[in-house]
């Protein structure tokens, strides 16, 4: 792959974006890797983690490749933004937990790609927002769905009408990322979340990621009852059995993800 770069060791698969020309925009090869390289960590039964990142010290990814856009007509638009949605629809439903760490501009579809991520930790020096009001189109990747429902409609409007760029002290504010380190630190603090996250039940993340977003949207009583459903589910693993054995016992749990 010429522009999205996987690395797997210990338990965590990196995914970094590289084409740092052009900030690591997103055009159609590169949304095409995207998809090989997730396609591929779905079979990878030793990877527990996914963390996605930009190359180079600038960017994330500075959006989707606006070159493209002059000579676009409105059908292909509408097939880029499924396109752009649907690998970010892949990205977002893998049962592994993805983590997006955000190490520059996220700007357009970079934003949109850490929101379709299930945690997001920024540098100090990263930048977020939806510019593509600036350029006379809207947000096509997720960005009008994804953020107001991790922000709230307001500060998401707030973003996507006046097409600003936040800093990261910002970002976490208002929720749109996690947590914020060092630029220094970034991947190594993110890399120790990973460890937290793998010394816990894989396939009680795999739930929980389930019941989280097949509930989204949901009104609260279908919600609960996605819940339930989803907690009955997880009892006919054997790592629940392991998991709470192992609490009784007073030892560390041996979690087989199964
Ligand atoms: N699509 C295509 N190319 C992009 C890009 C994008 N989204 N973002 C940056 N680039 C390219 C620039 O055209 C430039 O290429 P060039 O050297 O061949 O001219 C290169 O990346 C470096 O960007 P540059 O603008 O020179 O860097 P900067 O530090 O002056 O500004 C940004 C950085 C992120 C503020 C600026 O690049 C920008 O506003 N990018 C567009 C962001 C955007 O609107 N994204 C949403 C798209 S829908």
């Amino acid at each position: 792959m010429e522009f999205v770069k996987l690395e797997i060791s210990g338990g965590i698969a990196k995914v970094l974006i590289d084409r740092q020309s052009k900030l690591n925009a997103l055009n159609a090869q590169v949304l095409d890797e995207l998809e090989s390289c997730f396609l591929e960590l779905k079979e990878q039964a030793e990877v527990r983690v996914i963390i996605i990142t930009g190359a180079g010290e600038k960017a994330f990814v500075a959006g989707a490749d606006i070159s493209q856009f002059p000579s676009m007509t409105s059908e292909e638009a509408h097939a880029f933004a499924s396109r752009g949605q649907a690998v970010f629809s892949l990205i977002e439903s893998s049962t592994k937990p993805v983590i997006a760490a955000v190490n520059g501009f996220a700007l357009g579809g970079g934003c949109e790609l850490a929101l379709a991520c299930h945690l997001r930790y920024a540098s100090e020096n990263a930048q977020f927002g939806q510019p593509e009001v600036k350029l006379g189109v809207i947000a096509g990747f997720g960005g009008t769905q994804r953020l107001p429902r991790l922000v709230g409609t307001g500060h998401a409007l707030d973003l996507l009408l006046s097409g600003r760029m936040i800093d990261s002290e910002e970002a976490a504010r208002i929720g749109l990322v996690n947590q914020v380190f060092s630029q220094a630190e970034l991947m190594t603090k993110v890399e120790e979340i990973a460890e937290v996250i793998m010394s816990q039940g894989p396939q009680a993340q795999a739930f929980t990621l389930k019941a989280v977003y097949d509930g989204a949207g949901l009104h609260l009583s279908e919600g609960l009852k996605v819940e339930a459903g989803t907690f009955r589910d997880v009892f006919d693993t054997e790592d629940r059995i392991e998991g709470a054995n192992a609490f009784l016992e007073r030892r560390l749990p041996k979690f087989k993800n199964r």
